[in-house]
């Protein structure tokens, strides 16, 4: 099999092609031969040393995959092979074998294509129990999405607009008019207007009942600030943590520095909460996860959930995949695909 490893930390030329022996399922695993691997923002991190979560390098990242059951191991469904399926992977989804447990596998909605079914899992999933189970957003409520064009900033769009909330969203200004499209009700430029300023001027001072914020540092802040009574902020990533070019031990200081204490007094009388969320600890709740993605796969079905992908890019060229997302060109999704004629450019 073929596998794209982290062989260092460092730039996108890390990122280099190895052949190993193919892996063999172990009990209650499949084997999955990969057509299509979602790249996730958490996987750049990993690649830079900022993702405290990864294995060391040398390493093989990857959270999530599409494919085609090619084998069970023991005690595994043998009526499997053959199922088209997407599926969760703790690490080494960047590869064109992966084995994993059967509970971890789903099959793919006939109305999808490889690519878009590797754009579901992570994405959906975080922002399902962002919105939905953590978030509790309603009908008649107000969500602030952070990073609305970003993949998990698409997928809270869809269920948000589901859920028939009213919906603000930062993001750069040529992603807005694609946003509008999708749904949001309204675009914030953040990068050339202060993201408070502009949702308090939007909602008369109020504020909205959930922020939902994966920008860290002194974003984490401001959102709270943006919330109204009964308002519920939810905590769920440091992109900015990126930007840094100090040392990898200094950018931790910067960010830990920068960040909001809650005092539970202060939360009391403000009437707000606080929340985090992170998919990869949700490992041992399998039967929560299987529970929601259902939701998500009936979603597909219902035509609310829409996996956007961006553009896809061949397995081999990982490296310009990654400096695409880090160049902030992406709306949704970006996917790697393993085989020819998958390929498309954007749209
Ligand atoms: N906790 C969890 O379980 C979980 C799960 C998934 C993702 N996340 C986190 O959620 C965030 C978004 O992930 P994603 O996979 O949806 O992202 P993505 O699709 O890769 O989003 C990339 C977009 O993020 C925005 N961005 C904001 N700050 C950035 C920076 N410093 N450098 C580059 N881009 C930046 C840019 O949009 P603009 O052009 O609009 O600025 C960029 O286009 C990440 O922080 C990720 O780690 C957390």
């Amino acid at each position: 099999m073929k596998q794209i490893v982290i062989t260092k930390y460092g730039d996108t030329d890390v990122l280099k092609i190895q052949e190993s022996k193919d892996p063999k399922p172990s009990v209650g695993e499949v084997l999955i031969k990969v057509e299509a691997i979602g790249i996730n923002f958490a996987d750049i991190l990993a690649r830079k040393g900022l993702y405290p979560d990864a294995p060391k390098p040398p390493c093989v990242v990857g959270y999530e995959v599409s494919g085609t059951i090619e084998s069970v191991g023991q005690d595994a469904d043998s009526s499997k092979v053959g199922q088209s399926v997407l599926a969760l992977t703790r690490f080494n989804g960047y590869s064109d074998k992966v084995c994993v447990s059967e509970k971890n596998v789903f099959n793919i909605p006939a109305s999808l294509d490889f690519e878009k079914a590797a754009a579901i899992p992570v994405n959906y999933l975080t922002a399902y129990q962002l919105i939905c189970v953590m978030g509790g957003l309603k009908k008649g409520e107000s969500v602030l999405i952070h990073n609305a064009g970003g993949g998990v900033g698409l997928a809270a769009l869809d269920i948000a607009l589901h859920l028939e909330a009213t919906i603000y969203g930062t993001s750069s200004a040529g992603k807005h008019s694609f946003l509008m499209e999708r749904g949001l009700n309204h675009p914030i430029d953040y990068r050339n207007q202060d993201f408070l300023a502009g949702i308090m001027g939007l909602t008369g001072g109020k504020g909205v009942e959930l922020v939902i914020d994966p920008i860290g540092g002194k974003n984490w802040k401001k959102s709270y600030r943006a919330l109204r009574s009964t308002g519920r902020l939810g905590l769920f990533g440091v992109s900015t943590v990126t930007e840094s070019t100090m040392g990898r031990i200094f950018q931790y200081i910067k960010l830990i520095a920068q960040m909001p204490w809650y005092n539970p007094l202060g939360l009391m009388n403000a009437n707000k909460s606080v929340f985090g969320v992170n998919l990869g600890h949700m490992w041992n709740e399998r039967n929560k996860i299987s529970g929601w993605m259902q939701e998500i796969l009936k979603g597909v079905e219902d035509g609310w959930v829409r996996p956007h992908v961006d553009r896809t890019f061949p397995f081999e060229q990982a490296g310009e995949a990654h400096a695409y997302i880090e160049a902030r060109k992406n709306i949704g999704k970006i996917v790697l695909v393993t085989g020819e004629g998958m390929k498309h450019e954007k749209g």
